[in-house]
Order: C-alpha cells, then structure tokens, then sequence
C-alpha cells in the first residue's frame, strides 16, 4: 500500500477546564496516544460511544483544538500544530449539523462562490458552482434558496459542495448523516463513495452507527474514552474483534432481515 496521505502518532489533546478566578484553568485530556493512518482514496471510520472522543479527533486534524501533542504527517511532512492553519485548502470538515453552519443570511449560491473566489481566484466561480451543485445532485436553483428553504439533506449537500469548492484531498465527516432519515442516508453515502471514486477523495468518517460502517467504509477505529481500542479492515474487526467492548458493540446491532 502506498504511503498515507495523512498520519498521527501518539497524538493527545486536551481542552482547558473550568476558570476559576486565583487558579490558571487546568488543562482535561480528551484524547491519548492516538495513531492513525489514513490512505489515498480510502473510507476510514471511526465509531464509538457518545464522548469517545470523535469529533474531538476530526477538529484535531483540521486544527480546531488548541493543546495539540504529538506528530502530526500530512503527505509525507511533518507540521507543526501552530502550521496546521496551512493544511486547510487540503483537509476540510463538515459537521452534523448543517444549519448552523450555513450562514442564513446568505444564498446558497454567494455562499459557495465566495469560498471559490477566496481558494480559486483563477477559475469561473459560476460555472465552478454549477459543476459543484451537479455533482452533489443539487439543482442549478438551488443557488437562489437560502438554508432555510432546503431539507436536511439538501443542506448537508450544500456543505460538502461548499467543502468540495476547497479542492480538498481529505473530507472529515463528522456524523454527517445521524440526523437523516434512512432513505436519504443511503443517498448521501453514495455521494461520498462517488467522491472517493471519481476525484480521490480520502474520507474520514465518524459515526456512532455500525451498521454504516459496515456497508460503506474500508477499515475502521474503534474509540472509547479518548483512547483507540482497535483498528482494522471492517471485515476483521466485525468478523474477529479483538476488544471485548467492541464485541459488544457489535452485538447492539440489530440483526439482518
Ligand atoms: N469544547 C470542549 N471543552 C471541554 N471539553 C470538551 C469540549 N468538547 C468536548 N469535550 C469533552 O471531550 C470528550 C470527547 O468529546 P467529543 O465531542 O469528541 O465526543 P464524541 O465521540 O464526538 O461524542 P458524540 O458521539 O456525542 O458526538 C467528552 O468528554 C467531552 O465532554
Ligand atoms: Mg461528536
């Protein structure tokens, strides 16, 4: 297998606890030692229980969290945390939910044109919109409508066309499609598959859903307290799991029809 286009090693992070006014706020660590490896064109999921640390990884790797310690590799170099900034035209994330984080002032065309002219100056942003709605199966009106007027789903689209706008090589989901009804869920994996298909998306994915994982991702880690539990192909991990609470999880879902 080819080198990862992004690794961790023994990273921790931690997020500073409550102020009180005579002591400095103490620092409360919501991840250890992580090591992660995610390749070129791949679907890594990541799963485990409410607090297990998930979208506290995803904004690691975009640089959201502060106290950041360990390796951190993208393409074969190494960044420093205060570099990670650098890394945003490369590694995007979209979170659940999608209309907080859609301004709702704005029409969706302005939205994802102004984040074309800002990474894409050189390209024609409204022919660049246009591409972009296509490919998330959106309509050319959309364009006009302001979050607001779409579904969940088409506002989730909306945020990865805006993602997409970046040229990204790294998507990181974070529990995007928890809040959708099955039909749409299985709609919108799909994309994410074409994505990584068509354009080479590397996808990073987090859900608390195993049975997501198990049609639609490559390999999978499993989280529990901030720490990674196991890490394997979904096949091994669901077939052979080596964790007992992994078992368990795995026993939580509901069988086949
Ligand atoms: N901004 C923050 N400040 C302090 N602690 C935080 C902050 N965000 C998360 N935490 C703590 O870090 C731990 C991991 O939270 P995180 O949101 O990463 O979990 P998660 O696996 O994404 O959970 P969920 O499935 O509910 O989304 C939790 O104990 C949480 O309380
Ligand atoms: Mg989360």
């Amino acid at each position: 297998m080819d080198n990862p286009i992004l690794e961790l090693e023994n990273v921790s992070v931690y997020y500073p606890g409550q102020r009180s006014l005579f002591k400095k706020p103490q620092l409360i660590q919501a991840l250890y030692s992580i090591n992660l490896k995610l390749h070129r064109g791949e679907i890594l999921a990541i799963v485990g229980e409410s607090g297990s640390g998930k979208s506290t990884l995803g904004k690691s790797i975009v640089g959201l969290i502060d106290n950041f310690y360990g390796n951190y590799i993208y393409n074969e170099q190494v960044y420093n945390p205060n570099e990670m900034n650098s890394l945003r035209k490369e590694i995007q994330i979209i979170f659940q939910d999608a209309l907080s984080s859609l301004n709702p002032r704005m029409r969706i065309g302005f939205a994802i044109k102004e984040v074309i002219k800002l990474h894409h100056p050189e390209v024609d942003s409204e022919k660049q919109l246009l591409d972009l709605l296509k490919k998330v199966d959106l309509t050319k009106d959309t364009k006009e409508k302001y979050p607001h007027e779409l579904s969940g789903g088409q506002r989730q689209r909306v945020c990865i066309a805006r993602a997409l706008a970046v040229k990204p090589n790294i998507l990181i989901c974070d529990e995007i499609v928890s809040a959708l009804d099955v039909s749409v869920q299985a709609k919108m994996l799909n994309l994410l598959m074409k994505l990584m298909y068509e354009d080479g998306l590397s996808i990073l994915f987090t859900t608390h859903d195993l049975q997501v994982v198990e049609s639609f991702a490559h390999r999978v880690m499993v989280m529990k307290s901030g720490k990674i539990l196991e890490t394997g192909t979904v096949k091994d991990v669901f077939q052979k799991p080596i964790n007992e609470y992994t078992r368990k999880l795995l026993q939580s879902i509901p069988e086949k029809m």
